[in-house]
């Protein structure tokens, strides 16, 4: 691991985890990770922004030690979370005069996560400052990106935001600078999408107060370091925008095809309205990219068969997913194959509950579609076309 230097005395001390593939036992990390920590070196105080997961504590700790760092002063908690404060027990043995900077509810979620003394800690306020000597550390409360402690903590003198989990992207690269730009803005897509698009009113205002600010470099704690700024908030802005697109996503599950069947023949439909179409087969989903998938569309279609008397568990699995994440969704369709009985719409359309979605005609066939059934798609086809005309969108 290598100390690189992002401007004169503030350097990354960090970990990349190239292998990693799996985040929260839920997230998918296609490309790895990085917990990213800071170190600065004001004249008067040296200062550590956010540490690293504790599985990655041998790492930090060599980066300090070729840092030269003989003394920390502040441990600044952007965030409470294991994978950026897990290591600051260790940081604080090795430096025990050093105090905890953060802000009051960060503070009690440190206390009982990591059994920190009260003692540790000094607290600090929205737009608070603490002074380096040459350097001015201002903070930002900025809560729900993606916990309710989380806060930005704002250099001035190098016009650095260092934003915790906001904007960040599960990336691991040996770049310590965004210029893989295609593919850390598709990690920082994927990132939103999974664990921030339930607070997007939140983050836009968050974009606001940044706004103000003048931030020319944006340093993340996962991925690699913004040196364009204006890129990834004017993207971030989009994804948190009330704007919806002309598309619609499928997912489904079928068991013996039928409602595969369905699906494909809704595909077509859309394709040939001039509706753009993401179909996923739930069977093999990577969830980070239907999460993706979800932060724009106008429509989603549930497609499911009966089973016993609900919906296939994969789909509850996905439409429960489709809830928390609560994306900008205007409209919403349930079809699917059934044998004999069964209350699918009622559940899924009660699993929704979270969305304020406008409830399309569902359509159920018993058995394998017949002609009349493949019609009825089409005139769903129809209606998720008139819908996206109504509401401006083609
Ligand atoms: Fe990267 Fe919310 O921790």
């Amino acid at each position: 691991m290598a100390v690189r230097e992002l401007k004169p005395g503030v350097y990354a001390v960090g970990s990349i985890d190239w292998h990693r593939r799996l985040f929260d036992e839920l997230i998918p990390l296609p490309h790895g990770t990085s917990y990213n920590s800071y170190l600065i070196k004001g004249s008067e105080k040296t200062v550590l922004v956010d540490t690293v997961d504790p599985a990655r504590e041998v790492e930090l700790l060599t980066n300090l030690q070729k840092a030269e760092v003989k003394k920390i002063d502040y441990i600044i908690a952007n965030h409470a979370e294991q994978d950026h404060s897990g290591t600051i027990p260790k940081i604080l043995e090795l430096h025990p005069d050093a105090l905890i900077v953060t802000n009051q509810k960060c503070r009690e979620m440190l206390k009982d996560l990591l059994c920190i003394n009260d003692e540790k800690f000094l607290t600090v306020t929205d737009r608070s400052t603490i002074s380096l000597g040459d350097r001015t550390l201002e903070f930002i409360l900025a809560p729900w990106v993606h916990w309710p402690e989380t806060m930005f903590t704002y250099s001035r003198e190098d016009k650095i935001l260092f934003s915790g989990d906001f904007l960040g992207s599960h990336f691991a690269s040996s770049s310590l600078f965004a210029n893989n730009e295609a593919k850390v803005y598709e990690g920082a897509k994927r990132y939103y999408a999974e664990i921030m698009m339930p607070f997007r009113k939140i983050i836009n205002r968050h974009l606001e107060i940044i706004k103000g600010l003048d931030v020319d470099m944006i340093a993340p704690t996962h991925g690699p370091v913004y040196e364009d700024p204006e890129a990834i908030l004017n993207m971030c802005r989009d994804w948190v925008s009330d704007n919806v697109k002309n598309k619609a996503v499928i997912i489904y599950v079928s068991m013996h095809g039928s409602t595969e069947k369905m699906v494909n023949h809704l595909i077509d439909a859309l394709i040939e309205r001039g509706i753009a179409v993401k179909p996923f087969n739930l069977t093999g989903t990577d969830l980070g990219e239907l999460a993706i998938s979800l932060i724009d569309p106008a429509t989603i279609v549930i497609a499911s068969p009966t089973v016993l008397v609900g919906a296939h568990p994969e789909a509850a699995y996905a439409v429960s997913l489709v809830n928390a994440l609560r994306p900008k969704l205007k409209f919403a369709a349930i079809i699917g194959s059934y044998g004999w009985a069964g209350k699918m719409v009622e559940q899924i359309t009660g699993m929704l509950s979270s969305l304020k979605l406008e409830m399309l005609e569902p359509l159920l066939v018993k058995g394998h579609p017949k002609e009349t059934d493949f019609q009825a798609i089409d005139r769903l086809a129809d209606e998720i076309l008139t819908k996206h005309k109504n509401a401006g969108l083609c």
